[in-house]
């Protein structure tokens, strides 16, 4: 593209897309390819943060690519809930229940994450008929008025108020506070098995098994959000499996439709029936669509089949190590956290961490940032990384941590 097209297209977002993030946006993006993005001009990235944790198979996957093609020209959309039986959607929650827990039988497909949540919250109050609903602080779970609800950051929160109620936000990893807090009110409680936009922040080991104890033992679902840490992220399939724990009900989104919007949560039959009483007590047009569920379905057979989540817990070692080297020479890294190719590198204000991904992005690395944490860069490449790429990475984080120290 040349450049009087590309600042065309600079002029025209700002004119007409309405995005949130304050314009103007420096790059016009092209072409991704696996763990690659080339922009408009050219110019080539290594991808550590691949859309925010979504092209976990790399992106435009050639079996994603090929298998959506391949529906398109047979069945884009049908009405699905409850209607026809469409295989693709049979075949894509199959799996699913292949790669969870033995309680998590079944899927509700969604087209995103928040709705994924919203469908958590609504099941946790219907099938206990209980009201009060528990949650993190620091915790993210998406913008809609329920997930937002359960969203800890009072500057995203308060605009939108009065929210849905009879919420409670705890502190995380404490156990002492859900001990006090979940009682025989309590619906549900709902977590990420690690914090995301909280800046990558792992639970003690003692604290989910408890937390499923304390659940189990006081009538309440748990509730895992693993939009982020699901399908192999942290090294296991899903996060909750470092502690053996599966929830009630489970949340995925991001990943798992291989590059297309996608969301899903599972549960029991037992608990998911609840939502045939009355019938259609939740429902949704494009929730398991054709198309997606061809991706989605390409995407997890290529994640069984590569083993995505053992080179996530091997390249996650190896960045791991990498940055914790680093950190010796830099004593302004101020932490190095996460599982598997979930990575939170904190330094030490926010200031020089904006600095640095400006560094690594000029020296053509992408990384990502946390919502509640200037502080932490977030890295979560592709799960198709290679150990030389991550060389790569690593070399170019040195090299912009050198330009900010
Ligand atoms: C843990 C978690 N839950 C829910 C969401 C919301 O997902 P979506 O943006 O697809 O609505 C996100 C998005 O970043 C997330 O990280």
């Amino acid at each position: 593209m040349d450049l009087a097209t590309m600042s065309l297209y600079i002029e025209e977002d700002a004119e007409y897309v309405s995005q949130t993030a304050p314009p103007p946006k420096r790059r016009v993006v092209e072409e991704a390819h696996g763990c690659t993005v080339t922009m408009a001009d050219g110019t080539e990235y290594l991808d550590l943060i691949a859309g925010i944790s979504v092209n976990s198979v790399g992106a435009a996957n050639p079996e994603v690519a090929a298998a959506v093609k391949e529906q398109v020209d047979k069945l884009t959309h049908a009405m699905v809930f409850g209607v026809y039986v469409v295989p693709v959607q049979v075949d894509t929650a199959k799996l699913l229940a292949q790669i969870t827990g033995p309680n998590l039988q079944q899927t509700f497909f969604t087209n995103s994450g928040t709705e994924a949540i919203e469908g958590t919250l609504k099941l946790a109050r219907k099938y206990t008929g209980r009201k009060k609903l528990l949650t993190m602080e620091r915790g993210f779970h998406g913008r809609t008025f329920g997930s937002l609800s359960v969203t800890w950051r009072e500057v995203y929160r308060k605009p939108y108020e009065p929210l849905v109620p009879m919420v409670e936000f705890i502190p995380f990893s404490d156990i002492k506070a859900a001990e006090q807090a979940i009682d025989d009110e309590t619906a549900g409680v709902i977590i990420e098995p690690i914090q995301s936009e909280g800046g990558v922040r792992v639970p003690d080991d003692e604290y989910m098994p408890r937390l499923r104890e304390l659940c189990t033992e006081r009538g309440a679902l748990l509730i895992f959000d693993e939009v982020q840490t699901g399908l192999g992220r942290t090294g296991k399939w899903f996060c909750g499996e470092h502690w053996d724990v599966w929830p009630d009900v489970l949340a995925l989104g991001k990943a798992i439709g291989g590059g297309l919007p996608m969301g899903a949560f599972m549960s029991s039959r037992e608990i998911l029936s609840t939502f045939y009483k009355p019938s259609k007590s939740h429902i949704t047009t494009f929730g398991g669509n054709a198309v997606v569920c061809a991706a989605s379905k390409a995407a997890i057979e290529f994640m069984i089949r590569e083993k995505l989540p053992d080179n996530a817990a091997e390249r996650g070692k190896q960045m791991t190590e990498g940055l914790r080297a680093l950190q010796q020479r830099f004593p302004f890294i101020k932490d190095v956290r996460g599982k598997g190719l979930l990575i939170g590198l904190e330094l030490d204000d926010a200031g020089r961490t904006e600095r640095f991904s400006n560094e690594a992005e000029e020296r053509g690395v992408l990384l990502g940032w946390s919502m509640y944490a200037e502080a932490t860069v977030r890295l979560a490449p592709p799960l198709i990384i290679t150990a030389e790429q991550i060389d790569k990475g690593l070399s170019i984080i040195e090299e912009a941590l050198s330009a900010v120290s």
